[in-house]
């Protein structure tokens, strides 16, 4: 049994324990019907990207958190219970029968509400590095199950580098598919909510404006391009059932998907429901260049060259 304890070794000097975590893109992201609990059936490709959140957990009385970094200073990330690190905290508390006893730190790198899964990413670090502080001693299966109780996208932020994700999207199979693949994040100004953009498919499909079936199809392109394909092969698969509705209530990204290809992207997609926009490019050196070209244009608030696969939540040092 693996376990994710980091021993005395990982506990800096002022008794605090760092661990970070990747963001994410949906390579292929298929939903299917919407089921009785209010979430859909999923089939979806995650790949973890280079874009690391930082949580850093030190002893405490009661449970404190604190928050720098994107998205820190205009409100968008909350610092109390409504954030899914204080409810990691309390569920790692309750299911090794410990105190929920920390002071709490993320700094972010991942954008929040832009569909990069940043703060999965920042609950998948959270239970990494409270349970080195607490000598919890829990197994990757049991963070993943409690990282499922967090969220849809929490076990994929705990597992990392590439997996297929299915029932709500906290089922995974790993994908052997380690080859790099580059890509240019075009981050907008204001997030899109998850739940909102879910609504909006459901809407679309019911007044027959997209397929009542999956546009997305099968993931088995997609996969088979990720494990031995150039990126121009992958390029054609990448797929994305809630682009159509992210852009139709963000019309706007319309012209952010043609900046990334007119910049030369091989292909742009909307990041899961968005709306970042992430372009897959041929290498670090095209990768270096799009972003540049995008920085320049002013379509979007920020621009991140970034790679993938990567792996997931870990301690750091
Ligand atoms: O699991 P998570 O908390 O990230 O989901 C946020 C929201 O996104 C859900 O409440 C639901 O509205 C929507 N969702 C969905 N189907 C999924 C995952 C998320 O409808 N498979």
């Amino acid at each position: 049994m693996t376990r994710t304890s980091a021993g005395p070794g990982r506990i800096a000097g002022d008794g605090s324990v760092a661990a970070h975590a990747p963001a994410k893109v949906n390579v292929h992201l298929a939903v299917g019907p919407l089921r009785a609990d209010g979430f859909h059936e999923l089939t979806t490709v995650y790949l973890a990207v280079s874009l690391l959140d930082t949580v850093t957990v030190r002893p405490g009385e009661g449970l404190s958190l604190t928050v720098a970094g994107e998205g820190a200073a205009d409100g968008a990330v909350p610092t109390d219970a409504r954030n899914l690190v204080w409810r990691a905290a309390l569920l790692l508390a309750a299911h090794a029968g410990v105190p929920a006893d920390a002071a709490m730190h993320v700094d972010k790198t991942i954008p929040a509400a832009a569909g990069l899964a940043g703060g999965s990413a920042d609950a998948a670090a959270a239970l990494v590095a409270l349970d080195a502080l607490w000598g919890t001693r829990a197994t990757r299966g049991d963070l993943s199950e409690l990282a499922a109780e967090l969220g849809s996208d929490v076990p994929f932020s705990l597992h990392g580098g590439v997996a297929l994700g299915t029932g709500r999207g906290e089922l995974l199979s790993p994908v052997l598919a380690r080859r790099r693949t580059d890509w240019v994040l075009g981050i907008a100004g204001e997030g899109l909510s998850t739940p909102t953009v879910y609504r909006e498919l459901d809407r679309l499909r019911e007044e027959g404006r997209v397929p009542a079936e999956s546009a997305a199809g099968t993931p088995d392109a997609v996969l088979t391009a990720l494990r031995s394909g150039p990126a121009d092969a992958l390029a054609a698969e990448l797929a994305n059932d809630l682009q159509a509705p992210a852009v139709g209530l963000r019309p706007e990204l319309r012209r952010g998907l043609r900046a990334v290809t007119d910049a030369g992207a091989l292909a742009g997609l909307v990041s899961g429901s968005g709306p970042t926009v992430a372009g897959l490019v041929a290498d670090e050196d095209a990768a270096a260049q799009v972003a540049a070209t995008l920085s320049g244009d002013g379509v979007f608030r920020a621009v991140r060259a970034v790679h993938g696969p990567v792996p997931g939540a870990r301690l750091v040092g």
